[in-house]
């Protein structure tokens, strides 16, 4: 007895200066602000929303964990942790946006790289089903030399329709038109067309996953 009260005596000391010392890195842990949350999505291009965090930061190194946000201050790793969470209406129009500035850089690679790796694409002016992510990327190496630039209708009641199916998953469906320049003659025309967008959550990024767009069956 008389040589185990020591040890034991020791090992309480350690478990409490071990507790006193992790207290101490959760305080350092600030809780998660809306404007963290802004610089984050900058950094990595992806659209996390404040509301989809869990407020419990665990202070170990988390830069390897991906489903939630990672915040690196002082020597210290803070991990909140993102719980399901549907994005807005306005982050799901900022895809369409991000994709509209993928366009406007005429990198074909950078457009099919918004696409999910088990994409669909019905293009608006190919016949061609295009089911692989060389395929879509294949597409836009010729759309592209139209630079295309295009802009949802804003039409009330019509058009954009945003929906969500899973926190995962969201649809937009409506029209938008495309200005489209002509390569020789630098003429720049307007096509009228249909979409759908369907977008899925890979880890911490939407990517589209179908895409459909077709031109106005009518004269506009
Ligand atoms: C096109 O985009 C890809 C992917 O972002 C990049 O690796 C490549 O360097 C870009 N090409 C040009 C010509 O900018």
């Amino acid at each position: 007895m008389a040589r185990v009260l020591p040890f034991l005596a020791a090992l309480l000391l350690a478990l409490a200066s071990h507790a006193a010392a992790g207290r101490g890195l959760l305080e350092a842990c600030r809780p998660l602000t809306a404007a963290a949350v802004v610089a984050y999505n900058d950094a990595k291009g992806s659209v996390f929303d404040f509301a989809c965090f869990e407020p419990a930061p665990v202070e170990k190194s988390c830069g390897g964990i991906a489903s939630g946000l990672c915040i690196f201050e002082k020597g210290i790793s803070c991990y909140y942790k993102a719980k399901p969470c549907k994005p807005t209406d306005t982050q799901v129009l900022a895809l369409f946006a991000e994709w509209n500035a993928a366009l406007a850089t005429l990198n074909a690679s950078k457009v099919a790289a918004l696409y999910a790796p088990t994409a669909v694409l019905l293009p608006t002016v190919s016949n061609k089903v295009r089911n692989t992510r060389a395929e879509i990327e294949n597409y836009f190496v010729s759309f592209l030399k139209r630079k295309p630039q295009s802009v949802i209708d804003s039409i009330a009641g019509s058009s954009p329709n945003i929906r969500f199916l899973a926190p995962d998953v969201a649809i937009n469906s409506g029209t938008y038109v495309f200005a489209l320049t002509n390569a020789e003659t630098g003429v720049v025309s307007n096509i009228h067309a249909r979409f759908t967008y369907v977008y899925k959550k890979y880890g911490d990024y939407w990517l589209i996953e179908d895409h459909h767009s077709s031109v106005m069956p009518e004269p506009v």
